[in-house]
């Protein structure tokens, strides 16, 4: 499975890459945002590249439009859930795709009040409530006899001390990490902390998990031995 993962800052090389050079492209299987995106620019490259999509929000409104699309409509939203692309965030649920499955924690850390912050119990209590969706799915997959699905976890704020920062809003949640160490996912998705450019890569391993720091746009390719990571200005050049 080959990832395409997006956070915090538009990629205009991305965009230049999918109305011009979509081909190299092709073996993307599908789209994951780690939030703080408008909803124009992931519904441009859920359209462009017609893949399947997950996404969370970040701390920011997804109405809050940035620098580049005019500020139009907030995400659909139904039922208290809101859609992007047709999709349904995915924070606070699991959703399986092929033979993973998706777990997803949007916003951050509690700063000032606004939408999409979560102080550290309240988070743990997501938290629990996604460990329970993940061991129906193991409970079900394992009475039909499937193959147990690797976890892939998709979240805005870091983990406590792997790549967050000492500011309140950068801070990483601890229940990540008790979660992280009790799930083993092999892939850890976040975004929310802002590197010195789109080109560099942030990578940690912890145990079995590889975290990385989606900040611009990243190509994580999970078929190999190991999980490899390009940022997007690379391919075919
Ligand atoms: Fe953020």
């Amino acid at each position: 499975m080959k990832i395409l993962a997006v956070s915090d800052e538009l990629s205009r090389g991305l965009e230049t890459l999918i109305v011009n050079d979509p081909q190299k492209l092709d073996d993307i299987d599908v789209i994951v945002s780690c939030g703080d995106l408008d909803t124009e620019y992931l519904e441009f490259l859920v359209d462009g590249m017609r893949r399947d999509f997950f996404f969370i929000r970040g701390n920011h409104p997804l109405e809050n439009s940035g620098e580049y699309f005019e500020p139009q409509k907030a995400a659909f939203s139904s039922r208290g859930v809101r859609y992007v692309a047709g999709q349904p965030d995915l924070h606070g649920r699991v959703a399986a795709y092929k033979n993973y499955l998706f777990a997803g924690f949007g916003g951050s850390m509690w700063y000032n009040g606004e939408e999409n912050q979560y102080s550290e119990s309240e988070m743990a209590k997501t938290v629990r409530s996604v460990e329970r969706s993940i061991a129906w799915y193991r409970l079900r997959d394992k009475f039909l006899g499937r193959q147990r699905k690797e976890l892939v976890v998709v979240s805005h704020a870091p983990i406590a001390n792997i790549h967050d920062l000492p500011d309140r809003p950068h801070k990483g949640f601890k229940c990540f990490k008790a979660f992280m160490d009790k799930a083993s996912p092999f892939l850890w998705l976040h975004g929310h902390i802002h590197l010195a450019n789109q080109y560099t890569n942030q990578i940690s391993t912890e145990g079995p998990t590889t975290i990385v720091n989606v900040f611009g746009c990243k190509i994580i390719d999970v078929s190999r031995k190991s999980i490899q990571v390009t940022a997007h200005c690379y391919i075919g050049s």
